[in-house]
Order: structure tokens, then sequence, then C-alpha cells
């Protein structure tokens, strides 16, 4: 059987390594960069600090807050509209795994016109979207890591299962103290979460000697 290993080309990990947003940027040559936040963090002062190291690197900002959790495909659309009035070329995604997707789905539909659930399923997406860094705020989903987003079709109330390896982040910052913040609910169902992923993945007909480590 073939197997397939997909990641980020750079995985930061560690406390405090949240502020190497803007050098990632940068050194993709970022001019105008999309900060896709989450609303709980969208007046955080590291959020701040990154915005004002770009631009003290000539990168333009702007900032998109206005979606929910299991976000929708009017935010997808939303993010999309104010992805195109920055002329952006890239995104940083700040949040739990809804700005995560949320934002992987602005940069696929920035690349690609159309409704949004022309993406559902396998390998939907021609065109790969702009460099998107992602920086998780909890703990569960791994779509700093993954090559999937989950967006709601409004229409017909379907929750979609969007996967395509151009969805892959360009890198992942992964900050533990970001997750401090969360209620303890929030850590326990995020927990249960990366538990579950983590045996899914050791167990399956599909592990291999990279997935292995990973899920252990
Ligand atoms: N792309 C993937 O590979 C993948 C995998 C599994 C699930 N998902 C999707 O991810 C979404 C769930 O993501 P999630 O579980 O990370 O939660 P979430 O992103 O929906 O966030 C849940 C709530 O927690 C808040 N929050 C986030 N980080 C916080 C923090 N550090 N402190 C305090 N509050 C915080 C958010 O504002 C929100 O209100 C679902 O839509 C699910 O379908 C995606």
């Amino acid at each position: 059987m073939t197997s397939r290993f997909d990641s980020p080309r750079a995985i930061i990990t560690g406390g405090g390594c949240r502020l190497h947003a803007a050098e990632l940027l940068f050194s993709m040559q970022a001019h105008r960069t999309l900060v896709v936040v989450d609303p709980f963090f969208a007046t955080a002062d590291f959020v701040d600090e990154i915005g004002s190291a770009l631009n003290r690197q000539g990168i333009a900002t702007d900032t998109f807050s206005n979606f929910q959790p299991d976000p929708t495909d009017q935010n997808v659309s939303d993010g999309a509209a104010a992805f195109s009035r920055l002329d952006a070329d890239s995104i940083v995604a700040i949040g739990g795994g809804s700005a995560l997707d949320v934002a992987k789905m602005i940069g696929a539909a920035a690349a690609n016109p159309g409704p949004i659930a022309q993406f559902q399923g396998y390998h939907k997406i021609s065109k790969p979207g702009p460099p998107l860094v992602a920086v998780p705020t909890t703990a569960g989903t791994g779509s700093e890591a993954t090559k999937v987003a989950v967006i709601t079709d409004t229409a017909r109330n379907v929750k979609m299962m969007i996967l395509d390896a151009k969805l892959m982040p360009t890198a992942a910052i992964v900050d533990y103290e970001l997750t401090f913040s969360m209620p303890k609910p929030l850590t326990a169902h995020v927990g249960v979460d990366a538990l579950t992923h983590g045996i899914e993945a050791y167990v399956s007909r599909k592990a291999n000697p990279l997935t292995d480590p990973v899920a252990l």
C-alpha cells in the first residue's frame, strides 16, 4: 500500500513562539497580510504586537474577526471580501479550529471564485491559496497541520468536510501559552478531540512510520 504524509513547511513550537509569526510572513515575501483572528483574541496584546511587527517591515495588515464557532460559508465570503479589499497576498490565522478553518477557506475562495459548496469533498480546489501561517489557541483539532476545513453550508444546513492538500498551512506556530485562557470545559473537550485523533491515527490502516510518532 502506498502512503502519504503532508505537513506544513515549518512547525514552530514552544512558549512565546507566537511572536515569530511576523518574521515568518516577512520571509514569505508578504506585502499585505489579512489577520484572521478569533473574536476572543481580537484585542489581545500579542495580536497587536504581531500587527505592529508586520507594519514595521512594511507589510500592510487588516483584521477579520467576523465569524462564529463552526464557521459558515457566509463567514468565508465575508472574509474573502476583506481579503480582496486589502488586495492581500498572505494570511495569518489566530484562534481555534474555527478561525483556522475559516482562514484556510478564505484563501481558497480568494484563488477560486464561486460558491464555497463547490469545494465539499476530496481534492476539489483547483488553485492554491496564498501563504497561510496558522497559530492555534486550542489543542484539539490540529487544523494547523491538516489539509481539512469544516465549513457549514447555510443553505443546506450541512457541515461540509473539505479535504485538499492545498489547504495545508504553509507554517504552524504552536505556542501552548495561548491555550491557558481556555475555560476548563473547553480544555477538556479539545483534549478529548486530540486524544481521539491520536488513537484513530495510530490504529488506522493508513498509519505509517511517519504518522505513528506523531500519533503517540
Ligand atoms: N480542520 C481540521 O482538521 C478540523 C479537525 C477537527 C475539527 N475541526 C473543526 O474545528 C472547529 C472546532 O474548533 P475548536 O474545538 O478549536 O473550537 P473553536 O475554534 O470553535 O472555538 C470554540 C470557542 O472557544 C473560544 N476560544 C478559542 N481559543 C480560546 C482560548 N485560548 N481561550 C479562550 N477561548 C478560546 C472561541 O472564541 C470559541 O468561542 C469545528 O468547526 C470543527 O468542525 C477542524
